[in-house]
């Protein structure tokens, strides 16, 4: 496998065609799933992952600041699962001057995530649209857990005629439902058993829109039930969305997702089902599960020290 530190460089050890995995690093089974995904695709001559913490889209410095970096580790494992190159560049190489220029996908920023994360989306489009522009991908893989991410870079690779395809990839949860982020080791164990109401109220809602109920209220009342039911989590928003323009629906008639944000203790957590058309009505991603225990707790060290690397708010 091949490090490069500029875009240069990596166009010039990437050859045919381009998979690219964006990621901010400190990798968990959800990273290396788009990595396995992009290797799993024959069309991919190489597999790229980008590996760079964006100051654009911390609205703090000392989230910033504190984000867990362990470049090494990262590497190990992006190897591990088929990344040809590591694109790892330094801020210079990403931000050589002010980026006066900026990406604004209007309307789809703002619900859900938008009002809770000021600048977040443009930070992340912006620096998605270098990396399309300077790595020139055929295909870019991203995952269904960061829905409204998703919709956002599909739209502003549209928009901004960037050639090659945005690949949305389903969310990796850990065995016993919890969505993985790597945010789960801030969890005590009541948290987590607390928390789990979450998935559980999504996998409630997935087998009600397979039955054939498509009222929005009734889908998000099936998830807030289960969360009332058993716990003390703290519910920001579920609402029901459209796929492409992230718009709030009264009803499932189109593809959408039903996402939720949500405190559990003092972490905060979002997971979502996809709703994708199927002949007969809509079928619902919801997701893969880990067999074992994630890489996570494995190999970032003790919870504690764990606990002190990750922002507990962000990622
Ligand atoms: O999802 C992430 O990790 C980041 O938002 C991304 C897409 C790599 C941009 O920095």
């Amino acid at each position: 496998m091949r490090i490069a530190k500029t875009f240069a460089e990596t166009r010039l050890v990437s050859s045919g065609e381009i998979g690219l995995v964006p990621t901010m690093g400190f990798l968990h089974e959800g990273h290396l799933s788009l990595i396995e995904a992009a290797r799993r695709d024959r069309d991919n001559d190489t597999v790229v992952m980008s590996l760079f913490v964006n100051p654009l889209q911390f609205d703090r410095d000392s989230d910033l600041a504190r984000y867990p970096r362990d470049a090494e580790r990262d590497i190990e494992l992006a190897a591990a699962a088929g990344a040809d190159v590591v694109f790892a560049p330094d801020v210079d190489e990403m931000y050589p001057g002010e980026q006066l220029a900026r990406v604004n996908v209007k309307r789809l920023s703002e619900p859900m995530e938008g009002p809770n994360r000021p600048g977040h989306f443009e930070g992340v489009a912006t620096v998605v649209a270098k990396l399309l522009a300077g790595i020139r991908p055929d295909r870019s893989y991203f995952g269904r857990k960061d829905a409204q991410q998703l919709a956002i870079v599909r739209r502003m690779a549209v928009d901004l005629s960037f050639p090659g395809t945005i690949v949305g990839v389903p969310i990796v949860r850990e065995a016993d439902g919890l969505a993985l982020s790597s945010r789960n080791i801030f969890l005590s164990d009541a948290e987590r058993r607390e928390a789990l109401a979450l998935s559980r109220g999504l996998m409630e809602a997935a087998d009600a829109a397979e039955a054939g109920e498509t009222a929005a209220s009734r889908l998000t009342g099936a998830v807030l039930e289960q969360i009332r039911e058993g716990s003390s989590v703290s519910v920001e928003y579920v609402m029901l969305a459209s796929q492409d323009l992230v718009e709030p629906l009264s009803e499932l008639d189109r593809p959408a997702f039903l996402a939720l944000a949500a405190w559990s203790g003092g972490t905060r957590l979002i997971d979502n089902v996809h709703f994708d058309e199927a002949e007969d009505g809509f079928r619902a991603d919801r997701g893969t599960r880990l067999q074992s225990k994630s890489v996570l707790y494995g190999n970032a060290g003790s919870r504690e020290e764990s606990r002190d690397a990750v922002d507990n708010r962000h990622r």
